[in-house]
């Protein structure tokens, strides 16, 4: 079997970074949460205060950080660390995903990002979500997918998922985030958010996550 790319995009909430883990675990691969290195810059950007109109300010910034991935045995998944610190819980509250569609709109700040994100999956093998990885991070993946499903269903999804990290948050100010960061994330003029051309469709309104797994896992079989 040859390595290969899976590329998983869609709009927030879909389920990506939960499908996309499992399916790397299946089939061997390292998994890379794009998403997560958006949100450590915006925590960073939020903590020291960045200009977001200051582009020097902005370079020095995103010169000044590093992120990485580690294994949490523990928890069997990997978690994010902003300058050597673990920020995994910090970069899933509210407060940073309200303020990462501006952040990741900066042409800079994907420009640094997409240069780490190819170099992270340089050798194959890798299941990587996000919102433009089959049309620029990796536009010649061997398989792309494109998840979406139905709003409410996202909202509530997500909210489960908050609640069960100990955050409530009501379900109309989940939705509006989801609906606020999936407009952002289209309309932008710097690779904003849409299928590829020969991206598979997969909505997972009605799916378990098993099914969702399997259906990505069996499309990866098939080209491999
Ligand atoms: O995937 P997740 O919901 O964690 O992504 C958070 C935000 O990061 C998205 O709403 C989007 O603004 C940004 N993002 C991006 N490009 C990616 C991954 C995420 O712009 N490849």
């Amino acid at each position: 079997l040859s390595k290969i790319i899976v590329a998983i995009d869609g709009y927030s909430g879909c389920g990506k970074s939960t499908t996309a883990k499992l399916v790397a675990t299946q089939l061997g691969y390292t998994y890379i949460d794009t998403g997560a290195m958006y949100r450590a810059v915006t925590l960073y950007f939020l903590r020291n205060c960045i200009d977001l109109i200051d582009e020097k300010a902005i370079q020095e910034a995103l010169a000044s950080l590093s992120i990485m991935f580690q294994f949490n045995p523990e928890k069997g998944c990997n978690e994010t660390y902003l300058n050597g610190v673990n920020v995994e819980d910090e970069i899933r509250k509210l407060e940073v995903a309200n303020a990462v569609p501006e952040v990741s709109a900066i042409p800079q700040v994907r420009k640094a990002m997409v240069t780490q994100q190819q170099k992270l999956g340089q050798d194959r093998g890798v299941v990587m979500d996000g919102r433009d990885i089959g049309t620029h991070v990796f536009p010649q993946a061997e398989l792309k997918i494109f998840m979406t499903a139905d709003p409410v269903i996202r909202a509530e999804r997500r909210q489960t998922e908050l609640l069960a990290k100990g955050e409530q948050v009501d379900l109309r100010e989940i939705a509006m985030n989801l609906e606020k960061r999936d407009h952002m994330d289209t309309t932008r003029p710097e690779s904003p958010l849409h299928p590829a051309p020969d991206a598979r469709f997969l909505d997972t309104s009605r799916m378990t996550i098993e099914g969702q797994v399997e259906w990505v896992v069996q499309q990866s079989y098939q080209i491999m």
